[in-house]
């Protein structure tokens, strides 16, 4: 099966379909997120906080994306695949924004990119111009999270919700093919999805956006920890998984894993002819 394309993601909008997007971060989710049937896959920079253990994802680099890029593009059939550029990937000069957007085409294997804010409206449309779909990401943006001074829900002031108003025009006018609204009011991310033509994706911005998009290990309660108040957990995938590990370690333990069914075995002759040698190479 070939991949969805952004403009197919981008029409969807006007054929009222919602958009179901989930990030992978390797083979194994990118093929279940597959199977799924998902629109979109996105290889978050959450993989930070939920591959790597950071505390935010500010840490992530490039080599670091490309490494998960390349996996999940191996995995993926039939989801659009998007590429979170990390931070400081795009924003010290445009020449740089679109080498590294080309990387992750080229080199890790995606569809198309995604980036954090309207600050950067040159460089979007920069990377468009050179052929590369852009997906935009606006009012929670986690690599702003210094400046907000924590994960902090965005535009909840009239000044903070106009300004995220505009900018959401901004990223239209840069070409982008969808915007994803993160961790701000519902009623401000409708108001987004009716002004804008292309499709918003939220999280955490209620149900009046074209799509939503969740974190695969928030929606599976990977692990088992309590998940944040826009999540559900749609199943506890890390309860199961921590029971069939507990279960391993436990049959290890007590010699009940591996049974016989679990090995190769000789055949009698063959052993039987081994036991002898071994017999006489003891005596
Ligand atoms: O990095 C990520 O996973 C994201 C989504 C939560 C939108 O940016």
């Amino acid at each position: 099966m070939s991949n969805k394309t952004a403009p197919q993601i981008r029409g969807m909008k006007q054929t009222n379909q919602r958009i179901a997007m989930v990030t992978a971060y390797d083979y194994p989710t990118a093929v279940l997120a597959s199977r799924s049937s998902a629109d979109v896959i996105l290889v978050g920079d959450s993989l930070g906080m939920v591959i790597l253990g950071y505390e935010d994802t500010l840490k992530v680099t490039m080599t670091d994306m490309l490494h998960h890029c390349k996996a999940v593009a191996r995995g993926a059939d039939g989801p659009l695949t998007v590429g979170d550029m990390p931070f400081m990937s795009y924003q010290v000069s445009t020449e740089q924004a679109v080498k590294n957007a080309g990387r992750f085409i080229q080199e890790g294997g995606m569809d198309a990119v995604k980036l954090e804010g309207a600050g950067y409206a040159n460089r979007v449309h920069a990377i468009v111009e050179s052929g590369i779909p852009v997906m935009g990401h606006l009012g929670l943006t986690p690599q702003s999270v210094k400046a907000f001074g924590g994960f902090k829900i965005q535009g909840k002031t009239l000044n903070a919700a106009r300004k995220l108003l505009d900018d959401a025009l901004k990223l239209e006018d840069a070409g982008v093919f969808s915007i994803v609204l993160e961790g701000i009011p519902a009623e401000l991310a409708e108001m987004v999805t009716n002004a804008v033509r292309v499709p918003t994706i939220g999280i955490g911005a209620g149900g009046g956006c074209t799509g939503q998009v969740l974190v695969f290990h928030d929606l599976l309660a990977i692990p088992s920890a309590a998940p944040f108040q826009f999540v559900r957990t749609f199943a506890k995938a890390g309860s199961l998984m921590e029971k069939g590990l507990r279960d391993y370690v436990a049959a290890v333990q007590n010699g009940t894993f591996p049974e016989s069914c679990h090995s190769s075995h000789l055949s009698e002759p063959v052993k039987q002819a081994l036991q002898k040698e071994v017999v006489r190479k003891c005596m």
